[in-house]
């Protein structure tokens, strides 16, 4: 694998294997010594052209701990304000050695331009590109649910028969979009809960299904329900009538969730309007995954540059062999 651009091209092989090395990697940060030599010598680049907390910080801390050597550039105090292009910031980073680019864009496919434009020579990852895709944030979402339903059994299983739904503001949503390939490519149930407004318009080729009833899918005993944040910089005109409105008819208040299973996973990606898609009650409580997630979006962004920028992933990787990474991960383990 050479970039990690969407979930939508990832086999299901593929895609237990990404899980599988992040278990590895969460293993290595509960040690004392949470660094791997993994990737020392290679130079990633942290390109951020929107605003982003959980993801930029997770990447720099993953990249860190496989000793690699970061760079952060954002958009913001950069010369992209002085018109630079894509392309000329592209060829900066290309003259100063990026072996790795993760790009977050608010343009969707901007991340794949630079992947097949030939101005770069690096691996690139895609940590959000306007609404199309957030491949890692779907990966450490199905990290999470894989832990807490499978516990010490997950390694090398996918989430076959778990039923998800995923409320609110799917229409701007890239954590929906790659959530909904990569969980049903492991075997998931997804169903999408949204306002009209809020549902893309034509998700027909979406192997899910949709509907507007929050309290009908909730009677269905979900294992997971995934609250998304409105994404009001992304809305040019209004798509419900108030907040209240919303709210009382599709945010998790409290009697909804205090209705939920007790074993029900309530996830965010973050960051959380508070009291409109989810209640505080909900997002702090042991049913929640929020703070796992980010935690989990370490282990699993150590898993994909590992992947990627890793020697051995021409042998093992293309091959397909997993066991071999595995071990040289271990090996690596042990010996520091
Ligand atoms: N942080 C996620 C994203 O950048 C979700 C969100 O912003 O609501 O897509
Ligand atoms: N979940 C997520 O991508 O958060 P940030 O926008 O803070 O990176």
């Amino acid at each position: 694998m050479r970039h990690l651009l969407r979930t939508r091209d990832l086999t299901r092989d593929e895609a237990i294997h990404i899980l599988d090395i992040a278990l590895d990697m969460a293993a290595v940060q509960n040690r004392e010594v949470k660094k791997l030599p993994t990737l020392r010598g290679k130079t990633v680049v942290n390109l951020f052209f929107e605003d982003s907390t959980r993801t930029r910080i997770s990447f720099e801390a993953a990249a860190k701990r496989l000793s690699a050597d970061v760079i952060n550039f954002s958009a913001r105090g950069s010369s992209i304000s002085k018109g630079e292009s894509l392309k000329d910031t592209a060829q900066t980073l290309q003259a100063l050695g990026a072996d790795g680019v993760v790009i977050r864009h608010p343009v969707s496919g901007a991340p794949q331009v630079l992947a097949v434009s030939g101005w770069i020579t690096a691996g690139v990852i895609n940590a959000g590109d306007g609404t199309h895709e957030h491949p890692t944030q779907g990966l450490l979402d199905a990290f999470t649910i894989r832990q807490r339903v499978h516990g010490a059994g997950a390694r090398g299983r996918g989430l076959d028969g778990v039923r998800v739904i995923i409320v609110g503001d799917i229409l701007h949503s890239r954590v929906a979009r790659s959530n909904v390939w990569l969980l049903t490519t492991l075997g998931a149930h997804v169903h999408l809960v949204a306002p009209p407004t809020l549902l893309p318009v034509d998700t027909s080729g979406w192997p899910v299904t949709t509907g507007f009833d929050l309290d009908g899918a909730l009677a269905g005993h979900p294992d997971v329900v995934m609250m998304l944040r409105i994404q009001e910089e992304r809305m040019h005109g209004s798509f419900f009538p108030s907040s209240r409105e919303y709210t009382r008819t599709w945010g998790l208040d409290g009697p909804r969730f205090r209705a939920l299973q007790p074993d029900t996973i309530v996830m965010h990606p973050g960051p959380m309007n508070r009291g409109l898609e989810i209640a505080p009650i909900a997002a702090d409580s042991p049913q929640s995954t929020v703070r796992e997630q980010v935690a989990n979006g370490v282990s699993v962004r150590m898993s994909a540059l590992y992947v990627l920028l890793s020697g051995e992933r021409e042998t093992a990787t293309v091959s397909g062999d997993g066991a071999t990474e595995h071990h040289a991960i271990q090996q690596r383990s042990a010996a520091q």
